[in-house]
């Protein structure tokens, strides 16, 4: 890590650690019981979402042939423009051109569309962890209340994060965690974002890059930590009802997935992509993401399409939980033939979640900046444009930890995923490498 970073982070802590605690903030840490298990504490009312208007504010950054754009709330990623084959300039990811839709998404039925997720990304079953000998239970948001998904009711994407740093291709928000959704102890937060890009009049073979960076400290308490970004790619700039034939995905280190059950929990065991279900699962050469989708029934109960946490293998096996940029490694690999972009992605983390967009049914609009684009550039073409987000018609993608690392200790993920006052902070980055094809 940049000593720049910590240094902020570390000020930030003592900025905010210095503010008097907030009523409920000593009712967010059950204390132990005497058989060292505490009573289930009654859910501590969570703080309404932030949705003010400063919360909304649009922030750009760009370098040559890459533009991003970002609102605090929920410290998220609103549209990404790289070029494609032909030069022009596409949106490649899921979102709104008006930032309140975000709010009214979280409010209805969230789709965590772009934001940082938090404090710990992905499925907690039944709500409940142990740490060191003590039990916690923390708000139920997902089939029927029975588990916890993205960190609980309102997660770090319904947070309103400061933005503490904003330079021409950089921003960094902040956001301080005060035992929100009953997880142990303060959390201190800086999520970055940076675009770079190599292009010039004299290098043309441009490379251009988004690096994703989240630094978590933790505070006051062990607890477990596992931010991640959950951006919904569509690297056919929606020229197509969906990416299943004109996708390629490629996940070169993953040879080994973790099976869920029809809640999307993990059974506990350890999948092998070549032998599971006739090598459904296998990506670890390039493959249309619609080859094998119709027999991936691993997105829960009549459900076809990926919702796979796929584990990342790194040859030399050297852990990564810190910042280290020997622990980065291309995990990932997209391209689109109607369009021609590709995109590599490099990670610190030791899996990547894939979700193929199995219950997106058009209910979501495609932007209409975009569907502007495509009608400017399809002239002539008399087909409907693509103005909604169909089934299929997207790609999730979430460097992270193992899912439910922490209530499967066998595992060996425990040092990735729980953090403390005496340990090194969590660090997820991400580098999405852009070119053509
Ligand atoms: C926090 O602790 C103080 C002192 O023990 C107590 O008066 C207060 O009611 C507690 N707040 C909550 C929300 O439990
Ligand atoms: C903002 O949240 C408040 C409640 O916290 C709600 O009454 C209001 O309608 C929300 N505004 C928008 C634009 O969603
Ligand atoms: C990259 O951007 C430059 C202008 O900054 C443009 O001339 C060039 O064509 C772009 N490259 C591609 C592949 O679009
Ligand atoms: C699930 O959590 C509840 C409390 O939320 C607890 O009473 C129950 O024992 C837990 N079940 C399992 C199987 O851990
Ligand atoms: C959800 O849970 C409630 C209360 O436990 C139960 O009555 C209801 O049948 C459940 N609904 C479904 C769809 O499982
Ligand atoms: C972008 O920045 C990253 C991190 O500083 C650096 O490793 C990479 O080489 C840069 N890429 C380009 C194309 O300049
Ligand atoms: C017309 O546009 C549609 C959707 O954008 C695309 O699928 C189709 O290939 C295009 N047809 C031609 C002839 O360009
Ligand atoms: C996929 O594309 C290939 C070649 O472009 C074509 O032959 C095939 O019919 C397409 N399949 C579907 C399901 O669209
Ligand atoms: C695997 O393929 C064989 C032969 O095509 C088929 O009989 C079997 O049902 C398939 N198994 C699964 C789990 O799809
Ligand atoms: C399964 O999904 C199909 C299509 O989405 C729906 O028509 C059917 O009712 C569902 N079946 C059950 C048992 O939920
Ligand atoms: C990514 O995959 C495509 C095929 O889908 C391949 O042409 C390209 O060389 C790959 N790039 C890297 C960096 O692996
Ligand atoms: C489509 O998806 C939305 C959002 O998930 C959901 O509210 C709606 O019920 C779905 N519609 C159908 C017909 O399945």
């Amino acid at each position: 890590m940049h000593c720049s970073a910590l240094t902020r982070a570390l000020w930030l802590a003592w900025v905010v650690s210095a503010q008097p605690p907030p009523p409920s903030a000593n009712a967010t840490v059950p204390a132990p019981g005497p058989t060292g298990t505490s009573p289930a504490p009654a859910p501590v009312p969570t703080e309404p979402p932030s949705n003010g208007s400063a919360s909304l504010e649009v922030f750009t950054i760009s370098a040559n042939n890459i533009t991003a754009s970002f609102i605090p709330y929920g410290a998220r990623l609103t549209s990404l423009l790289v070029p494609d084959r032909s030069g022009q300039q596409q949106d490649i990811v899921v979102g709104f051109d008006d930032p309140a839709q975000y709010v009214a998404n979280a409010a209805s039925n969230n789709a965590y569309i772009g934001p940082v997720v938090g404090r710990y990304a992905n499925r907690i079953k039944n709500s409940t962890f142990v740490l060191d000998g003590v039990t916690y239970h923390i708000p139920s948001n997902e089939f029927n209340k029975t588990q916890t998904v993205h960190g609980g009711v309102v997660g770090y994407d319904q947070r309103n994060w400061i933005v503490t740093d904003y330079t021409t291709n950089s921003i960094t928000f902040a956001l301080f965690d005060r035992g929100f959704e009953n997880f142990p102890g303060d959390v201190i937060n800086l999520a970055t974002y940076t675009v770079n890009s190599s292009w010039s009049a004299n290098n043309s073979d441009f490379q251009t890059q988004l690096t994703t960076r989240t630094v978590s400290i933790a505070l006051t308490a062990r607890t477990p930590i596992m931010l991640a970004n959950h951006i919904y790619w569509n690297l056919n700039a929606f020229k197509e009802p969906n990416i299943l034939n004109n996708t390629y995905l490629q996940l070169p280190l993953s040879s080994r997935y973790i099976p869920t059950d029809s809640h999307l929990i993990p059974t506990g065991q350890i999948g092998d992509v070549k032998t599971a279900l006739n090598g459904t699962l296998d990506f670890t050469s390039p493959k249309l993401v619609g080859q094998d989708i119709r027999s991936a029934s691993v997105c829960g109960n009549n459900c076809t399409g990926y919702d796979t946490c796929f584990i990342i293998d790194r040859p030399s096996n050297r852990s990564d939980w810190t910042s280290s940029p020997e622990t980065m490694i291309q995990a990932l690999n997209m391209t689109s033939t109607t369009t021609g972009i590709s995109m590599v992605v490099h990670t610190n983390q030791k899996a990547v979640q894939i979700y193929s967009c199995n219950t997106q049914n058009g209910t979501l609009p495609v932007k209409p900046s975009q569907v502007q684009r495509n009608n400017q550039q399809n002239a002539g073409n008399m087909t409907h444009p693509v103005d909604t987000v169909q089934q299929y018609g997207c790609l999730v993608i979430e460097p992270e930890g193992w899912i439910d690392g922490i209530n499967n200790p066998q595992w060996g993920q425990l040092p990735y995923q729980v953090f403390g006052p005496a340990s090194a902070p969590a660090v997820n980055w991400a580098t999405y490498v852009f070119g053509t094809v």
